[in-house]
């Protein structure tokens, strides 16, 4: 057998076989051995171009042998899901004397009258089907499912746009300037002009909105103004017609949309492949941290080539539903990628919600803030488990500093693999530990929160949330029909066909959700007790939340978390353990 097919062997077998008995690299000697087999991995395992943008993609036998496996398995999950898409697509196509043409806006809700029940069982978000144009629920989806774009700003900022005096008081009902807002730390900005230079689809339109929000006396997050930055540059505020203000809403909704999905790529899938690519490369199979690695990467190098020929290709998702091109829109995950977006430590939990003064910011606490409040139990618990983890082989922080493989998992990051903002070396427990709970949460609480089932179910439904305009953006206000401005039903049936692709319904109450993250025989068997012991509180942390959530209702305001709309993206009996596209 030639030495590159037995690593192919050996490389495969540490995916699907389970190792009895992880260990670091006991002593010089033992390092050597483990050597060997780390250098025919590297001779074959190498880095190839990018295949859908961001960074280096596996290229090599190696490589593509393990993409091929990746690729495998993620056809087995998604080939039963396409059918429930293809089904509920059939029925949905079928019933359109149900949707009485959709030219008046509230007859969007037909679509979901009986409609996608294979591809999402428990239908929309509760809440968004009577509460979908409250501006609470267009605010609160910032703090919620599309989390990532929203920051304070600091008191020392410049203000980005003018409102004036007599509009931000009518607004926020108090005599109030934008100033003052600024100085009291109670204002805050979500910016998509970057979206305004890049290739257009034809006959969609969109705008490159920046937009306000602000904390009011009472403690709400609501929206305060919204600006187009195209055409005649309309600033839309909640005092206009109901018609403009709506239409300005959802003009910022396919900006935000647009960016929640291009930045889950940069933020998510790619940070994590190179993370993995290094691993691989400098990691034995009999490590821990490969093992765990290569949990916790399940279907990872098959989603770049997927999104390639599924979103990102001429003529398909992105060139059919969106304002921007498919080559654009990938062009831009890859500049996001590199602007910010693809640095690791940078978007660690904590640090980024601080960063963007969210938590810990400078002016009042938000009174509610669903995606930090949910994910942080599961975080939590992410920790704690690879805190347990991490220890059980690491007595010490010199036992951290002294293994060579892991320093090189950091050399290697840093050098060939050119991964951004990665640790330049393990210093101890805790850095460790940081590490390695920041991929898992990526795979799993930031992926879910903007994407998986969250997209039929909240983030892309109709009438706020279409892909694209699909007329100019007004020079004017005044305008008398939104749904003139909204997807045809052919668009719209289109719209939430390719959302169905990204839903997981299968995976509910399955091992391969969330609360199995660390309940893997496969991966526990080389772990020792302590580590079982606490991927098993992990499980049973999981299941409690996930009651929880279940049980979660409206209290007497008609609120759950201070939103409208009870968020459930969350729950980790449905939400998986692993990146999906
Ligand atoms: C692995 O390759 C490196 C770089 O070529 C070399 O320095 C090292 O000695 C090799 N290790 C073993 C165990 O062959
Ligand atoms: C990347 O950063 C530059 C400079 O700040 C900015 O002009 C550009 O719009 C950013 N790109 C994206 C995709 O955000
Ligand atoms: C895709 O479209 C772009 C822009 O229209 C064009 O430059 C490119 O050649 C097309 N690619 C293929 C493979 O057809
Ligand atoms: C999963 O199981 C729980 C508890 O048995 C149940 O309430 C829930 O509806 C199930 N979820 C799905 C999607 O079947
Ligand atoms: C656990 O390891 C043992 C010993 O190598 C092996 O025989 C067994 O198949 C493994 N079990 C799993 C579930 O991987
Ligand atoms: C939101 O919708 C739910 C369910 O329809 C309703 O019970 C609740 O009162 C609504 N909340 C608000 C604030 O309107
Ligand atoms: C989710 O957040 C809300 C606060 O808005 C809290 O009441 C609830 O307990 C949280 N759920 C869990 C399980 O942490
Ligand atoms: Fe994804």
């Amino acid at each position: 057998m030639n030495s590159s097919v037995s690593a192919i062997i050996l490389l495969l077998c540490g995916i699907f076989g389970g190792v009895w008995g992880y260990t670091i690299p006991q002593g010089p000697a033992d390092a050597v051995r483990r050597g060997v087999a780390i250098n025919t991995t590297r001779a074959g395992f190498l880095y190839g171009p990018a295949v859908a943008g961001g960074p280096l993609y596996p290229s090599g036998p190696l490589g593509k042998a393990k993409v091929a496996a990746d690729i495998g398995n993620e056809q087995l999950e998604t080939t039963p899901n396409s059918l429930l898409v293809a089904e509920d697509t059939a029925r949905a196509s079928s019933s359109t004397e149900q949707y009485q043409g959709l030219d008046t806006f509230e007859e969007y809700l037909l679509l979901y009258q009986g409609q996608w029940a294979k591809t999402l069982p428990k239908g929309p978000a509760p809440g968004l089907l009577t509460n979908y144009t409250q501006d609470l629920f267009f605010s609160m989806e910032r703090l919620a499912n599309s989390a990532f774009s929203v920051r304070r700003l600091p008191r020392s900022s410049e203000l980005p746009f003018q409102v004036d005096y007599s509009t931000v008081s009518k607004v926020t009902g108090s005599s109030l300037s934008l100033q003052k807002l600024l100085q009291d730390g109670r204002l805050f900005y979500a910016d998509h002009r970057a979206q305004a230079s890049w290739p257009r689809t034809t006959n969609k339109f969109a705008a490159a909105c920046d937009a306000y929000f602000y904390m009011s006396k009472r403690g709400q997050f609501l929206p305060l103004a919204i600006r187009t930055n195209v055409g005649s540059n309309l600033i839309y505020t909640p005092i206009d017609e109901d018609a403009d203000w709506t239409l300005a809403k959802i003009m910022f909704n396919v900006n935000d949309f647009f960016f929640a999905q291009t930045w889950h790529l940069a933020a998510t899938h790619e940070i994590v492949q190179i993370a993995w690519m290094a691993a691989i490369r400098t990691l034995s199979i009999e490590h821990p941290i490969y093992a765990l690695l290569d949990r916790l990467t399940y279907q990872l190098f098959a989603i770049q080539p997927l999104a390639q020929s599924f979103l990102f290709d001429n003529g398909t998702a992105f060139d059919t539903l969106f304002p921007i091109t498919g080559t654009g829109a990938r062009d831009f995950v890859t500049e996001l990628y590199f602007n910010g977006t693809g640095s690791f430590k940078e978007g660690y939990f904590e640090t980024d919600l601080q960063k963007r003064g969210l938590i810990n910011g400078d002016g009042p606490k938000l009174k509610h803030f669903p995606y930090y409040e949910n994910a942080s139990t599961i975080h939590k618990a992410i920790r704690s488990f690879m805190r347990t983890f991490v220890r059980s082989f690491y007595k010490s922080d010199r036992a951290v500093r002294g293994d060579p493989e892991l320093q090189a998992w950091a050399t290697e990051a840093n050098g060939p693999a050119k991964a951004i903002d990665f640790p330049s070396k393990f210093d101890s427990v805790d850095e460790l530990t940081d590490a390695l709970t920041h991929i898992a949460h990526l795979v799993s609480t930031v992926h879910h929160s903007v994407n998986t089932n969250n997209l039929l179910s909240i983030s892309a439904t109709l009438p706020m949330h279409p892909a694209s305009l699909y007329r100019p953006v007004p020079t004017t206000k005044g305008i008398t029909s939104v749904a003139q401005y909204l997807p045809p039903l052919q668009a719209a049936l289109a719209q939430f066909q390719v959302d169905g692709l990204f839903a997981r319904p299968l995976i509910a109450n399955s091992t391969r959700s969330l609360s199995y993250m660390f309940d893997s025989p496969t991966f526990l068997n080389g772990t020792n007790r302590e580590t079982r012991t606490a991927a098993a509180e992990f499980k049973e942390a999981m299941f409690t939340f996930s009651k929880q959530i279940r049980s979660r209702t409206f209290n007497r305001d008609g609120l759950s978390q201070g939103a409208p709309f009870i968020w459930r993206a969350l729950d980790p009996t449905e939400a998986p353990f692993s990146l999906t596209i």
